[in-house]
């Protein structure tokens, strides 16, 4: 049997930086972050510089691109800033994503098939500069079509609608967005585009998704980040109680 090729995996780490921002200052820092997802087995980092800055910001994605020993993925809009500073900073890899002021988080795909010209310049100029451009687009043949034509040579599947169904236990519904994301993988990899997919994944759509042999990388931010919150209190709880009780069994002492 030929061996598989794994599935890569890329942590988002947005929402260290959405945490960090609601005080100020530099705790908790995602590229501490970015590190400990590396030790512990992501393939890459993959953060978003809004043009909102809301939580990630420039210095991010400088200090990500200096110091992490994986590839960097950069999401981002098509607008000459973020292509400028893309091409300045140079990440291994860019994804271009639609950007809504007013929304809480990227809520659909590119209109690849509307905004043709202004995405091959984008594309463009990014290939130009080195990087590995993805589009990321509801898995429509509209749209894997337009990535195609555009000359993107990656797409990421949005698969926040599936992720839904899943979650609110609709079966129906979630069975029909799986199907549409498996026949537009094997669309898009029959165009010979990489695929790529995310949004709201988590342990059970990860492992439903990775079956899909088409898709060769995860990109997984909030719900990893959420979860490192339960799996981690205990730790640092832990760790506080015994820094105090260490304080209390030296009342009296110069600090
Ligand atoms: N891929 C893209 C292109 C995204 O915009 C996002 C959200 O920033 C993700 C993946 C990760 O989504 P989530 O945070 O829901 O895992």
């Amino acid at each position: 049997m030929p061996a598989i090729a794994p599935i890569r995996l890329g942590v988002n780490v947005d929402h260290v930086a959405t945490v960090r921002n609601a005080r100020g200052g530099r705790h908790p820092d995602p590229l501490k972050a970015a590190e400990i997802a590396i030790a512990a087995g992501a393939d890459g980092i993959t953060a978003h510089l809004r043009e909102d800055r809301r939580h990630i910001v420039d210095d991010d994605i400088a200090r990500l691109k200096d110091r992490i020993t994986k590839p960097l993925n950069l999401e981002m809009a098509a607008t000459p800033e973020m292509v400028s500073i893309a091409c300045r900073l140079r990440p291994h890899a860019a994804c271009i994503v639609p950007e809504r002021r007013q929304e809480r988080t990227t809520e659909g795909g590119l209109d690849a098939a509307g905004e043709r010209e202004t995405l091959r310049a984008a594309v463009g100029e990014l290939a130009a500069a080195g990087i590995w451009v993805a589009l990321f687009i509801a898995a429509e043949p509209a749209q894997i079509e337009a990535a195609a034509a555009i000359g993107a040579p990656v797409i990421e599947i949005h698969t926040g609608a599936w992720c839904d169904a899943v979650a609110a236990g609709n079966a129906s519904a979630g069975a029909v967005e799986f199907e549409r994301i498996a026949r537009g993988a094997a669309l898009a990899k029959g165009a010979g585009l990489e695929v790529h997919a995310g949004h709201g994944l988590d342990f059970v759509t990860g492992e439903m998704i990775a079956r899909l042999d088409e898709i060769v990388e995860l990109n997984i931010g909030h719900f990893l980040i959420g979860e490192a919150v339960f799996d981690g209190l205990g730790v640092v709880v832990r760790k506080m109680r015994a820094a105090m009780d260490r304080g209390r069994r030296k009342i009296g002492a110069k600090p």
